[in-house]
């Protein structure tokens, strides 16, 4: 039995992994932001006792507080976790704010996870064998460089397909960069996208592109036909070195020229670790880092 922790595992692509995860015998750590929902996604896992192996812990990964207080329960569970996968996301119609004041889908899909990420590393590293952090970016990243100079959208007419991009993004910068910080240790950093699946999200993306609602729909997986691509990767694969690999499904692929410029991997790591104010108290400090 491995343990696994997964953001946004009450619905959509998360709750299928969990939920697949469950059903092959490991234990899932479920991240999710309402208490409800959460217990909700917690009972349909697997039926009695065995359900009791799992954990629910809510955090809102819009604050930070909430995100270090989360992370604090699952650092008192103190297991060893073969994967994080940071999955969870949101897609806004209008300009909104996380509790720290940052544009919120880069604090849900970037920041929260990237703080999440330093403060698990140490139960990821007492992993005995290798561990992951799998990082579920999308196809939608392609586009832009991210823009170091208006990353909340304090200038540019916010669009929820172009922040969306611009996070997505950041989580494929966010993967490079850790890919070598963590080069000398078991642990591994993989950005996905995991295909194209019908959810909240998309249906939420869709609704952005006129007339693609229908389009999506039929085109669109049923989002369980995804848990096995991140199950895999994260409770399996190991025979295989993914470290600092960008995933099309199941298949290493070549994300976009933005996602690739290190100076951007490293520029944003720099910014994020002062935004989420690791700098400040030197905690969470990442493997390989001073
Ligand atoms: N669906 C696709 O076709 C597709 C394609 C490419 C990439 N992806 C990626 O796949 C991942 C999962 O998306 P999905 O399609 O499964 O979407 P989804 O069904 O809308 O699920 C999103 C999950 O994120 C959670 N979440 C949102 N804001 C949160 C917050 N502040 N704190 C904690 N959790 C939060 C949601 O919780 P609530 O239920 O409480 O809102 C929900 O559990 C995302 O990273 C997405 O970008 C999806």
């Amino acid at each position: 039995m491995q343990t696994i922790a997964i953001t946004g595992a009450n619905r959509g692509i998360g709750h299928a992994t969990a939920a697949l995860l469950a059903s092959q015998g490991h234990r899932v750590i479920l991240v999710c932001r309402d208490r409800n929902r959460g217990h909700d996604a917690l009972a349909s896992l697997d039926p009695l006792p065995n359900r009791a192996r799992h954990h629910l812990v809510v955090a809102d990964l819009a604050s930070l507080d909430s995100v270090r207080e989360g992370a604090r329960e699952i650092l008192d569970l103190d297991y060893p976790l073969a994967a994080l996968v940071n999955n969870a996301a949101v897609l806004p119609a209008k300009r909104t704010l996380s509790r720290d004041g940052f544009e919120i889908q880069l604090a849900v899909t970037h920041m929260g996870h990237f703080l999440l990420t330093h403060l698990l590393m140490p139960l990821l590293e007492r992993h005995e064998e290798t561990s992951r952090v799998v990082t579920v970016s999308s196809g939608a990243h392609v586009g832009p460089p991210l823009d170091f100079e208006d990353l909340n959208f304090e200038v540019r007419p916010y669009k929820r397909t172009r922040a969306y991009q611009q996070s997505k993004l950041a989580n494929v910068l966010f993967t490079f960069a850790l890919a070598r910080r963590t080069a000398d240790t078991n642990v591994e950093a993989v950005a996905l996208h995991p295909g194209v699946y019908d959810t909240g999200l998309l249906r939420d993306y869709m609704s952005a592109v006129p007339g693609s609602g229908a389009v999506a729909s039929v085109f669109a997986g049923n989002a369980g036909k995804a848990a096995p691509i991140l199950a895999g990767l994260a409770a399996g694969r190991r025979d295989e070195k993914l470290s600092g690999a960008y995933l099309n499904k199941a298949v290493v692929d070549t994300p976009s020229r933005a996602a690739r410029e290190r100076e951007a991997q490293e520029r944003l790591w720099e910014w994020s670790t002062s935004a989420v104010g690791l700098s400040a108290d030197g905690a969470g400090r990442m493997a390989g880092e001073g």
